[in-house]
C-alpha cells in the first residue's frame, strides 16, 4: 500500500515540482513503484521534469470525469505520472479527487502529489488524499514564512505528519548571514527536517535539455539520501 505524500510550500517557485520529480526518481531507482500526481491545474510541469511530455494524452481530470480508464490516464515510465488537467472543472472537489486517487494506493509503494503554489482551492484539492506532507522551502524569510502558513493549513486538514525540505541551499551566503541557516529554517517553519537539497544548476537545465542531472550531481546525491531517510534509514542530512 502506497504512502500518499503531498509536496507543498505555500509560496511559488520553491522547488516543489523539482523535488517531486527528483525524489520520485530516486525511489524508483531503488526499485520502488512510484506514482507522481501533478496537481498544478493549468500549469503542469511534472511531465516535462520527468521527460514524458510527449506521452501525455489524458490527465487525472479525464479520469475523474469518466473520459478514460485508469490505465489510459497513467503515463507509464520509470516513474508513473498522472498529469494535471489544463483547466478547473466544478466537479473537481476534494472528495472527488480523493476518490480518484484512492484506487492507486494498492498499486504503488509511494504516491507523491505535487501541489500548486498557494494555500487556496488548488492546495485543498492536492491535499485531499494526503496522509503525509513535505513542505519545500528555500532558505529565506519569505519562503520560510509561507511554509509555516502551509503547515498550519495542513494541520487544519488533519495532515499532521509533515517534514521540511530546505531547497537551493548554498553554504557561502549562509556563512555570510545572507540566507537563513538550517536551524533558523527549522525554528521559523516549526517543521522537523527531512533533508537539504543544494542549489544545482543541472536541475534548471533538465526541463529544456530533457537530460536528467547525472548520478553524481549534487541534487541527485541529495535526493538519494532523502529517499533513504523516507524509507527510515539513518543517513546524514548533508554530504560529508
Ligand atoms: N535545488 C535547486 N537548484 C537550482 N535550481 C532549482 C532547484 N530546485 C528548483 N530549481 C529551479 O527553480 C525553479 C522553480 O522550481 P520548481 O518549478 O520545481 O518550483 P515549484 O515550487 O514547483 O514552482 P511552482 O510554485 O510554480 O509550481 C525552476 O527553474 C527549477 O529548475
Ligand atoms: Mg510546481
Amino acid at each position: 500500500m502506497a504512502e500518499i505524500i503531498l509536496v507543498t510550500s505555500g509560496k511559488g517557485g520553491a522547488g516543489k515540482s523539482s523535488f517531486t520529480a527528483g525524489i520520485s526518481r530516486a525511489l524508483a531507482a531503488d526499485g520502488k513503484k512510484v506514482l507522481a500526481i501533478d496537481c498544478d491545474i493549468g500549469l503542469r510541469s511534472l511531465d516535462l521534469l520527468l521527460g514524458v511530455s510527449d506521452k501525455v494524452v489524458f490527465d487525472w481530470g479525464d479520469l475523474l470525469l469518466g473520459r478514460c480508464t485508469a490505465e489510459q490516464a497513467v503515463v507509464s515510465a520509470e516513474v508513473d505520472l498522472l498529469a494535471a488537467p489544463s483547466r478547473f472543472n466544478d466537479a473537481f472537489t476534494p472528495e472527488a479527487v480523493s476518490e480518484t486517487v484512492k484506487p492507486f494506493k494498492s498499486k504503488y509503494d509511494y504516491i507523491f502529489i505535487d501541489s500548486p503554489a498557494g494555500i487556496d482551492r488548488g492546495f485543498e484539492l492536492a491535499a485531499a488524499s494526503a496522509e503525509k506532507a513535505v513542505v519545500v522551502s528555500t532558505p529565506d524569510s519569505i519562503c520560510v514564512r509561507s511554509c509555516s502558513r502551509a503547515f498550519d493549513e495542513l494541520a487544519k486538514l488533519g495532515v499532521s505528519d509533515v517534514r521540511l525540505i530546505i531547497n537551493m541551499f548554498e553554504v557561502k551566503p549562509v556563512c555570510k548571514h545572507k540566507l537563513l541557516n538550517i536551524d533558523q529554517c527549522i525554528d521559523e517553519t516549526g517543521v522537523q527536517l527531512l533533508g537539504v537539497v543544494p542549489r544545482d544548476p543541472n536541475l534548471g537545465y533538465c526541463s529544456v535539455t530533457g537530460n536528467i542531472p547525472g548520478e553524481f550531481s549534487p541534487s541527485t546525491l541529495a535526493f538519494s539520501r532523502i529517499a533513504k531517510r523516507i524509507k527510515g534509514k539513518r543517513v546524514p542530512l548533508v554530504c560529508e
